[in-house]
């Protein structure tokens, strides 16, 4: 079972290597596989924009790329009052890469909130529709 304040402690640390002159919004992700193994993320932006990256797709990525495949739990940092909820390429991507795991939402102040992800993308396309 993750441990919620490791998973929030790890995408808030994730947070401070954010690249995001552009927009100045910072955001920190951190993902925890079944092995236990947590991998972070930071937004990185680009000049041309269209490239940013989000801090879940960053996190999720670096994981998959070290050969992991099932994962437990997401968590996203900002320093926003409204907590930041993943955008909807994020979603498509929490949901083929982690199913049906709790998302959790936390901010600078420590405010925390929990939703699933297919409460996030009702009705998801995937593979099983291939
Ligand atoms: N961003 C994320 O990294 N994750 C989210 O959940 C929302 C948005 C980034 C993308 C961009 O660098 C900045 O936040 C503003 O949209």
């Amino acid at each position: 079972m993750h441990n919620e304040d490791q998973l929030i402690a790890a995408a808030r640390a994730a947070r401070d290597h954010a690249h995001a002159p552009f927009s100045k919004f910072r955001v920190g992700a951190a993902v925890h596989a079944k092995s236990g193994r947590i991998f972070t993320g930071c937004n990185i932006e680009n000049a041309s924009y269209g490239l940013t990256i989000c801090a879940e797709r960053v996190a999720i990525f670096k994981a998959i790329s070290e050969g992991e495949q099932d994962f437990e739990a997401i968590a996203v940092v900002t320093d926003a009052d409204a907590l930041t909820p993943p955008c909807g390429a994020c979603r498509q991507i929490i949901w083929e890469f982690c199913g049906d795991v709790p998302v959790i939402l936390s901010n600078l102040a420590g405010k925390t909130e929990r939703e699933r992800s297919l409460n996030l993308l009702p009705r998801p396309f995937d593979a099983s529709h291939l």
